[in-house]
């Protein structure tokens, strides 16, 4: 995630010229964006370019984006709020991520893979009941416990749109889905199963039939991994506070494993990080489809210079006995 962006002069190029939003609903340069880092740095899968926020603005919601990251202008918070929530049909009101899977897995070529994605129901309601990232999400859980049916009901409406949302993406090509949950390790573990985990396996039950392979990430996951791993998904992403070995035994022979190495690790120098990437695929020794990846998208201050020798490092590993 953030495979592509700021930290990359190539991407701050085509930004300057228009807005992030703009550059969403461009598939043409979503496309070029998303080819930015392959080229760079030799990667043998890319995702496409896009937001999980899309879907907000869809339902009718005012979406921006600043320098604080993103804005919804009339957050819902109320049971007549939800209800006045559109839905709608991605062909007509989101149809740029599908066609950027399009460009993007033609710019790829045979032997490399395209993620497509969408943000799960429960990140994307606090989104919409908050209006922008927060630390305590205190008027989502304000909802839960006052009002528990009005946030089923938007986790609900969330999760019927996003099935024809993220249908349309693996329609257009995309080899693989990711579902970003990167709120919901705010939850408890009763919790999480009530407002994040049922409504993922809706999702993923959604798009079972077209036979690709589902990935589900949390941030902040350590405490329901298993849940996840119960979930229908062929791929659980974790973040960087999970202990490797420890996550590969407690779900290691149930699903694959995609992480988790720190992107604050890319800060260093390049040396040091490919010393810390070595010890994280080391420690998921084991695990088969293990795919290497960071606990979390890959930070703007990143220098090039180390995000090209963890890749490079990454291209050239082998197993060692
Ligand atoms: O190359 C890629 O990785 C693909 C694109 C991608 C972006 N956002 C581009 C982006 C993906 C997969 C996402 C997912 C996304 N968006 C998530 C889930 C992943 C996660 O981080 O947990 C979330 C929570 C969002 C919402 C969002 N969009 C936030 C919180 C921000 C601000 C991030 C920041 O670093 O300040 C964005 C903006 C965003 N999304 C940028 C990019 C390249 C930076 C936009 C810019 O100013 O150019």
């Amino acid at each position: 995630m953030r495979q592509a962006g700021r930290y990359m002069d190539e991407y701050q190029a085509i930004r300057k010229d228009l807005s992030f939003l703009e550059l969403c609903k461009n598939p043409e340069l979503c496309c070029e964006v998303a080819m930015q880092p392959i080229n760079a740095f030799g990667l043998e899968t890319s995702i496409v370019f896009s937001d999980i926020l899309l879907p907000a603005e869809a339902m009718g919601l005012d979406l921006s984006f600043g320098d604080g990251g993103p804005k919804l202008a009339n957050p819902v918070r109320s049971l007549a709020d939800i209800e006045a929530l559109k839905d709608f049909d991605p062909a007509i009101a989101t149809p740029w991520p599908a066609e950027a899977v399009k460009l993007t897995k033609k710019a790829l070529g045979k032997d490399r893979a395209l993620i497509g994605f969408c943000g799960a129901p429960f990140t994307l309601a606090s989104y919409m009941i908050e209006g922008k990232s927060s630390r305590q999400f205190e008027n989502t859980k304000r909802l839960m416990w006052h009002d528990p049916k009005a946030l089923e009901l938007l986790l609900d409406r969330l999760t019927q749109n996003l099935i024809p949302y993220l249908r349309a993406q693996i329609e257009a090509g995309a080899d693989a889905v990711q579902i970003f949950d990167s709120w919901a390790g705010c939850l408890g573990v009763d919790a999480f199963d009530q407002f994040a985990l049922d409504w993922t396996r809706k999702l993923v039950a959604g798009v079972a039939d077209l036979g690709v392979p589902v990935i589900y990430y949390v941030n902040g996951c350590d405490h329901v991994l298993e849940q996840m791993a119960g979930c229908g998904v062929d791929v659980i992403s974790i973040d960087w506070r999970v202990d490797p070995q420890e996550a590969v035994m407690r779900v290691g022979g149930q699903v694959a494993i995609q992480g988790n190495m720190d992107p604050g690790v890319l800060l260093g120098p390049p040396e040091v990080a490919v010393a810390e990437f070595e010890k994280n695929v080391a420690a998921f020794q084991g695990n088969p489809g293990y795919i290497f990846n960071l606990g979390s998208g890959v930070m703007q201050w990143s220098p090039v210079e180390t995000v090209a020798a963890v890749a490079k490092a990454l291209r050239d590993w082998r197993p060692r006995d």
